[in-house]
């Protein structure tokens, strides 16, 4: 007697991390546009222990990565079963020239709705530090991101070794860290801050407010 077929569902939660690889025309494009100006200095900013963050210009930043923008979109309208909000706008971005014994305590991006992470520059000599890593855990250099306590049977966090090209965009307020490497060279990644163009009833941009950003999660996300 054939056994009767289960019928079931599983239900994924949490938020959207999403990475995609940009290629390399891109890569060279982007490292034209990142500069150690002293003038654009963006440590102020930033939770990073980290000696040189600045500033770069954040419309050409977008200008270079728009399709995977776009790519993000799709992914989004998946996930979330809706439309993306109206566009993005892109609020801030700045290149990170991380050294060895520098590192990025668990933090959030604030006031905003997303937030990117892209590598420029992953040399191969942190690659060969992570393979000898006999450690638990991510490693050095990795980036962790963190979406609750972790608990028996949950997924709360998910742990990446960067290479070069690998494209991380994500809920601005989900926790994540950078751990620290040894290795003698310089790992340059570009980070940067993205609100929903949301609209009110009149078709007029609704401004983010340091203090209104949580009313306008709610828009965004539901809930
Ligand atoms: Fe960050």
């Amino acid at each position: 007697m054939k056994e009767e077929e289960i019928h079931y569902n599983y239900y994924f939660w949490g938020p959207l991390l999403f990475k995609a690889t940009v290629n390399d025309v891109d890569l060279k494009k982007l490292k034209k546009i990142c500069k150690k100006r002293k003038d654009w200095d963006y440590r102020h900013n930033l939770a990073g222990v980290i000696d040189n963050e600045y500033e770069i210009d954040r419309k050409e930043f977008i200008n270079i990565v728009r399709r995977y923008i776009s790519a993000y979109a799709q992914a989004f309208k998946l996930y979330y079963g809706k439309e993306m909000p109206g566009g993005l706008n892109i609020d801030s971005a700045w290149v990170n020239y991380m050294k060895k014994g520098e590192s990025n305590p668990m933090h959030i991006h604030l006031p905003c709705d997303l937030s990117s992470v892209l590598y420029l520059d992953v040399p191969d000599e942190l690659l060969e530090e992570q393979r000898q890593f006999t450690g638990k855990g991510g490693g050095p250099g990795s980036i962790s991101f963190f979406n609750q306590c972790p608990a028996p049977g949950f997924v709360g966090q998910q742990v990446f070794k960067p290479k070069t090209g690998d494209f991380f965009i994500f809920p601005a307020m989900l926790c994540h860290s950078v751990a620290t490497f040894k290795s003698d060279i310089e790992r340059v990644s570009i980070a940067a801050n993205f609100s929903f163009r949301v609209v009110d009833e009149n078709n007029k941009p609704t401004d983010i407010s340091p203090d209104g950003w949580q009313i306008r999660q709610k828009d965004v996300w539901g809930g």
